[in-house]
């Protein structure tokens, strides 16, 4: 007799996974039924933030179980053998103490390169490999949960933590942070993606009111998170700090049960951000299963909610059962070794690679890549001293970061040594002089420019081949960017990058400008007067290794932005709302009026030119688009869209190609064109071709419409535009939708509870 093996390890893989989730069930039940009101109300409250005892710089942390330096633990139940949860921080890779008291060894962690970085390379593969190694040292050093990726909307160019957060766009979010989740877990460990939701700015993080529609909400804010729980099965979801509509994020059961678990089946945890929320009891009845990172007063508002019956039991049940099924899984619970030894050397040269794939190259007249006989005078505090990554939570403790100067020397490109010497110097004594922070939240202020006079400058630039200028901006948790010292350049920035360039140009010598830079900067005054800038965003800890990758050949840049540079700040769609109502420090609300047009979706449908576009980069090759084709010219439930690239250059490159969805208007209106899908071709030598294919779902292309709680696709003809950028579309083709198709009917969640005028 012949057997399919394939359908019997299929049926047996069913088979064996329904037992086991059966047994599973019948455990959670078992331990429920063995605990105390005060153990169910101990389960679901973290044990607080307390000084670490093994700590050497007093850290907060967790002080139950085993890792210094980690975020919190939710409790153990010893009498049930129930080990603590460890979490810890953050998207750039794991947060923990690199010291410990008595203790020779140091606890290190590699620094990968920052969430914007990484999903400006539009390369799902690679983002999941970076996944797979963070998670690495997550399992190495003893940890369960990594409080990792950061998933909301980079809505507006001063967001404090755009630096964590992906993109303006929410299929970018999701299918980047999907990668991530997925490489992450495939190591055993759980994720928690960040911050459930529309936590889009720092000013009055822990009470601001999101006022928004609901269409923005679903469409913009929510879409991400949706692809990222649907894609990769985080195993727990973290609430955010903020209001919509009125409510905390953490309280709200239209958030965390109608939408996050009846609507997109998620089976995770949901555990609340660093004591977010106000009202305790209604976290728990929300759906908000673990309040982090817990404190004793917590604990006694649910026994006595529980005893005067203004919380039943039985949702407590719930959220501890949800709980104990996580807690199942980690591997604290199953005892699983760890030997405090990740391959650090391994994971930095990932690391290394992903932040050369994510850097994008925005401008290149005739200079770049350069050969190893140019001699280079390399300017800027940052060339010295690179920012690896932004402050705050996501801050990692890594063992060392490689200058860009250090980088030059390891890629065999000629340094002016006796300048970057001068600089060395300058910048050693200028960090002595840095006061000591005295919190992870404070961003150390930049080191003032050395001054070089005008005379050396122009030595410099008849000595050297080239000049190459970092400049560099720092940013992180708890505060929103500043138009004038971040987003814009400084006078004397402005007056470097003039005087640079004028003695260089003078005697044909060509400038470049490298941006390690932790969010959009202003470029349009200043990008004319230089020949090159390389986009290198907080790149890790092999910054300065994977910059000279880029710089001197060894990749071809393939990255592309993932966030729009406006011409001026003004120029963006939430400037006039962002932060909030008023530029106080605790601005009540902040009224998203701009709603659905975020970021392309606004500056394409709008006409307003960018500086650089959503989508936009330049490689040290050149690419042909050809053969675009559609399966079907009536489309009923899914389409697919195929293109075949041709590397017609004369170096080995990859191409992020871009495709782009025009709607017809029905009832609502839709921005000119919203990205549906992506993807990167492999290294292809010059002369060869790749084709991609697409696939787009009809649910898709749907807008929700508000007054009918619905996802609706318009019938019509749609056009699709595939692209380099959201700009460069190379190949278009159209199809046809015969009727109009409600793909999903739900119920009205978090509705305005006021008046918005949103654009239109
Ligand atoms: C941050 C979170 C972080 C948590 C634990 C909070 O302040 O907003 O992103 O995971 O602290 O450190």
């Amino acid at each position: 007799m012949k057997y399919n093996y394939k359908i019997l390890f299929a049926i047996g893989t069913v088979f064996f996974s329904a037992v086991n989730m059966h047994s599973q069930d019948k455990k959670t039940k078992e331990i429920l039924s063995q605990l105390t009101l005060e153990e169910k109300a101990m389960l679901v409250v973290g044990t607080g933030m307390k000084v670490n005892e093994n700590s050497v710089n007093g850290a907060v942390g967790a002080t139950v179980g085993k890792v210094n330096g980690a975020a919190g633990t939710s409790s153990p139940i010893e009498r049930l053998n129930l080990p603590p949860i460890i979490t810890a921080d953050g998207p750039a890779g794991l947060r923990i103490d690199a010291i410990r008291k008595n203790d020779q060894k140091r606890y290190y962690c590699t620094a990968f390169p920052v969430g914007t970085l990484l999903a400006s390379s539009w390369d799902t593969a690679l983002v999941e490999k970076v996944g797979k190694a963070m998670g690495s040292e997550v399992k190495a050093y003893g940890v369960d949960i990594l409080l990792a990726p950061g998933m909301n909307i980079q809505r507006n160019p001063l967001g404090g933590r755009n630096f964590e957060y992906y993109s303006e766009d929410p299929i970018v979010t999701g299918l980047i942070g999907a990668a991530m989740v997925n490489g992450l877990q495939s190591n055993g460990i759980g994720t928690s993606v960040k911050h459930f939701a529309v936590n889009s700015q720092e000013t009055f993080r822990t009470g601001v009111n999101s006022v928004i529609s609901e269409r923005a909400l679903r469409e913009i804010y929510l879409k991400g998170f949706e692809i990222a729980v649907q894609k990769s099965k985080p195993w727990t979801v973290m609430s955010s700090y903020n209001k919509i509509n009125g409510e905390y994020a953490s309280e709200s059961a239209d958030l965390l049960t109608g939408i996050l678990r009846d609507e997109w089946g998620y089976k995770g945890i949901v555990m609340t951000d660093w004591f977010g929320g106000r009202n305790t009891i209604e976290q728990v009845k929300a759906g908000n299963d673990l309040l982090m990172p817990g404190t004793e007063s917590k604990k006694k508002a649910i026994i006595q909610a529980v005893g005067d019956k203004t919380l039943d039991i039985k949702d407590l049940d719930r959220n501890v059962e949800n709980i104990l099924s996580l807690l199942f899984k980690t591997p604290s619970y199953k005892n699983a070794k760890y030997d405090n030894n990740p391959d650090l050397t391994g994971n930095a040269q990932i690391s290394r690679n992903a932040a050369a794939e994510g850097m994008v190259l925005l401008r290149n007249k005739n200079v770049l890549p350069f050969n190893k006989t140019q001699k280079i005078a390399l300017f800027g505090n940052n060339s010295y001293d690179i920012i690896s990554g932004g402050t705050g939570s996501g801050e990692v403790n890594k063992a060392y970061v490689v200058n860009l100067d250090q980088g030059l020397l390891n890629a065999g490109l000629l340094l002016d040594k006796t300048f970057a010497d001068k600089y060395r110097t300058y910048m050693e004594t200028a960090k002595k002089a840095v006061p000591v922070r005295t919190s992870l939240l404070e961003t150390p202020k930049p080191i003032a420019l050395m001054s070089i006079s005008a005379g050396d400058i122009e030595n410099l630039a008849a000595e050297n081949d080239v000049a190459v200028i970092t400049i560099g901006r720092n940013g992180g948790e708890s505060h929103d960017r500043n138009i004038d010292l971040d987003f814009n350049l400084i006078k004397e920035e402005k007056e470097l990058l003039n005087a640079v360039s004028t003695a260089f140009h003078k005697v044909n010598k060509k400038v470049v400008v490298v941006l390690n830079i932790d969010g959009v900067v202003e470029v349009a005054s200043w990008r004319d007067s230089v020949d090159a800038i390389l986009l290198a965003w907080q790149p890790g800890l092999e910054g300065g290794n994977a910059i000279a990758d880029v710089l001197s050949g060894k990749i071809n840049p393939s990255g592309k932005l993932a966030i729009t540079f406006p011409v001026n700040y003004s120029d963006v769609p939430s400037a006039k709302t962002f932060p909030g109502l008023s530029t106080e420090k605790r601005p009540e609300k902040a009224l998203y009026s701009e709603g659905i047009y975020v970021g392309y979706r606004y500056y394409d449908s709008f006409k307003v030119n960018p500086a650089y576009e959503f989508g936009y980069g330049l490689s040290y090759t050149t690419f042909r688009y050809d053969k675009i084709k559609v399966n079907s010219k009536e489309v009923k439930d899914k389409l697919t869209v195929s293109v075949e690239i041709t590397n017609t250059g004369n170096k080995s490159g990859k191409e992020a190609v871009q495709v782009y969805v025009t709607a017809p208007d029905g009832k609502l209106k839709k921005p000119l064109k919203e990205l549906k899908a992506f993807d990167k071709t492999k290294l292809l030598s010059p002369g060869a071709k790749q084709t991609l294919s697409f696939t787009i779902n009809v649910s898709d292309l749907a807008s929700f419409d508000t007054d009918e709680s619905s996802w609706i696709t318009d019938a019509g003809l749609y056009t699709i535009s595939i692209a380099s950028s959201s700009k460069d579309v190379k190949k278009t083709i159209t199809f046809n939708i015969p009727k109009e198709i409600l793909t999903k009917k739900l119920s009205h969640k978090l509705p305005l509870k006021e008046d918005l005028e949103e654009l239109k």
